[in-house]
């Protein structure tokens, strides 16, 4: 290790920023834990808002430490992924960590040495699952004392879900936050060892670390991060208090990822960030946005090109322009909208109105007329009108969106949507929700039944998960498609005849002859 190196090393160990204890199970303890972390770990608006100037650093030098490196040898690991895209490729960031450590991965759940529970904080009810599986899993710990549960991910930054977990779930042995991810080898080190719970999490949003190794899912797609964080800060959401602030990778390192995915025959990568339209606004050195790091990824011989997740406001020309070469980008763009109401939209802090997101789409279409565009609705927002309501519906249409992923407003600790007082009753948001999902099925529907007869080209990922004699996979425009074909046409592009529309599938015959297609 060089002295640059070394440096490098000494700051990913730093704990000068880290909420760090070893909590017993004593009042007294999580008294300690309180003073020493509540201040710095609340979700704080006020305080993620400045962030935005400091410095981030590359690290380039990960490694397994040699007094770990072979602690899991014989056991077992198994991570549970709730939440987004971001989550599950963390998922397989931590099954890299652990399989060099020498863990094996299990499916079984009485297997397993070390279950990881990788939490989600969007949305109240996603939290309560989790709380749900942490209560599940206390028996297995009373019989098998050996065993290490932990909890990582976006509700481990919370302060609220760290103190319930510390005053009433004390057979977790580990809490770890989104910026610990590569501290694992070490805190596994420290919960199998030590008889308190450790609870690692660290505020301040990490540096960026490229080399974390990685047991990836599957061998035909592929996640890449392009960008960490978010500072979009939509009053309703809690990712920029989770996530950090945001951090885009060097190209090319994003680059050489990609190249190495081909190299290893991935057939579709995914290129991953809260808002990747973002991409690039933090370097310093460098004039390059999406667009550009698109159009390089355009030029890499791999069949498949997706990205996710677009903001409305920072979908810029260049983009659009070099979307439009098409090729390996894909003909699909999730453009979430929130709402279709311009003043519900202001004080979600969206930073767009109606009329602006339907310039936009106008754009988009122009440039590429055959692009399937989906996205996100939030219904319930605080004291959103039964009109405001009715705008989202109609621009629902207008659009023409060929699906949504809906919601209701969950209020989210530490956001400034979540202090106002809302008149609306859960029963009237439930009811909008029924009519916007009759809405998204019924437009599903149709923009499915536009395909009858036609043929497609499918990715085939494998079985389909109810019928082993069926083969499933997604075309360019993201639809999922079932239909019977060889095995052999596994992790192959081929040509499919739909020969029927559901709602929010197609089912078809393959193109004998297109089985070689790539
Ligand atoms: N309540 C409901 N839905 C939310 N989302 C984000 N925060 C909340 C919240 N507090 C939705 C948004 C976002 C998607 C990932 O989750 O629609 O695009
Ligand atoms: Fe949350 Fe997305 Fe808004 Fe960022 S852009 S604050 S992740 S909804």
């Amino acid at each position: 290790m060089n002295e640059e190196q070394r440096k490098q090393q000494a700051q990913i160990n730093q704990v000068d920023n880290v909420e760090r204890i070893k909590s017993a199970s004593s009042d007294d303890m999580i008294a300690k834990y309180f003073q020493t972390s509540y201040e710095q770990q609340s979700p704080d608006i006020k305080k993620a808002r400045k962030r935005r100037n400091e410095d981030v650093q590359f690290h380039y030098d990960f490694s397994i430490p040699e007094d770990v490196a072979n602690i899991g040898k014989g056991k077992k690991f198994l991570i549970r992924t709730y939440g987004c895209q971001m989550n599950e490729h963390d998922t397989e960031v931590m099954a890299g960590i652990l399989t060099e450590m020498g863990y094996e991965s299990t499916s079984i759940t009485d297997e397993a040495d070390i279950i990881l529970l990788n939490t989600c904080a969007i949305r109240e009810n996603a939290e309560n699952k989790v709380f749900g599986e942490i209560g599940h899993l206390k028996p297995l710990k009373l019989e098998n004392p050996d065993l290490i549960i932990g909890v990582c991910g976006c509700m481990s930054q919370e302060e609220s879900v760290v103190d319930r977990i510390l005053k009433k779930h004390q057979h977790i042995d580990l809490i770890f936050g989104t910026h610990n991810i590569h501290r694992l080898p070490q805190l596994v080190k420290e919960a199998m060892f030590g008889k308190e719970m450790i609870v690692e999490v660290w505020s301040k949003e990490g540096d960026v670390i490229e080399n974390l190794p990685k047991v990836r899912k599957g061998k035909i797609k592929a996640w890449v991060n392009i960008m960490y964080g978010c500072d979009k800060f939509c009053t309703y959401c809690i990712v920029p208090m989770t996530r950090g602030k945001e951090r885009s990778r060097r190209p090319e390192d994003i680059i050489q990822e990609v190249r190495h995915l081909v190299a290893q025959g991935y057939q579709e990568v995914t290129l991953l960030g809260q808002n990747v339209n973002a991409y690039g606004k933090d370097f310093e050195d460098l004039e390059y946005g999406l667009g550009d790091l698109m159009n390089a990824i355009h030029k890499i011989d791999i069949p498949r090109v997706r990205f996710t997740t677009s903001h409305p406001r920072d979908f810029d020309d260049r983009l659009i322009e070099v979307l439009a070469q098409g090729g390996n980008l894909l003909d699909h763009i999730h453009l979430p909208v929130q709402s279709g109401s311009s003043e519900i939209l202001k004080k979600m802090n969206r930073k767009y109105t109606r009329e602006e997101y339907l310039e936009l789409v106008q754009k988009i279409r122009k440039a590429m007329p055959n692009t399937t565009l989906t996205t996100d609705i939030i219904v319930g927002f605080p004291n959103e009108t039964e009109e405001q309501f009715e705008e989202t519906m109609t621009l629902m249409e207008e659009v023409g969106f060929e699906a949504a992923y809906t919601y209701i407003y969950s209020p989210r600790e530490g956001t400034p949507a979540a202090r106002k007082k809302d008149d609306i009753p859960e029963e009237v948001k439930k009811q909008r929700l029924y009519r916007l999902n009759d809405l998204v099925n019924k437009q599903s529907a149709e923009s499915m039944k536009t395909y009858d007869g036609k043929t497609v080209k499918v990715l085939v990922e494998g079985e389909s998960k109810k019928d082993p004699d069926v083969l499933a996979g997604y075309t360019e425009r993201n639809k999922l498609v079932n239909f019977k074909g060889p095995k052999s046409s596994i992790g192959k592009i081929v040509e499919v005849k739909i020969t029927e529309a559901k709602t929010w599938s197609l089912n078809g015959i393959m193109v004998e002859s297109t089985v070689e297609v790539n």
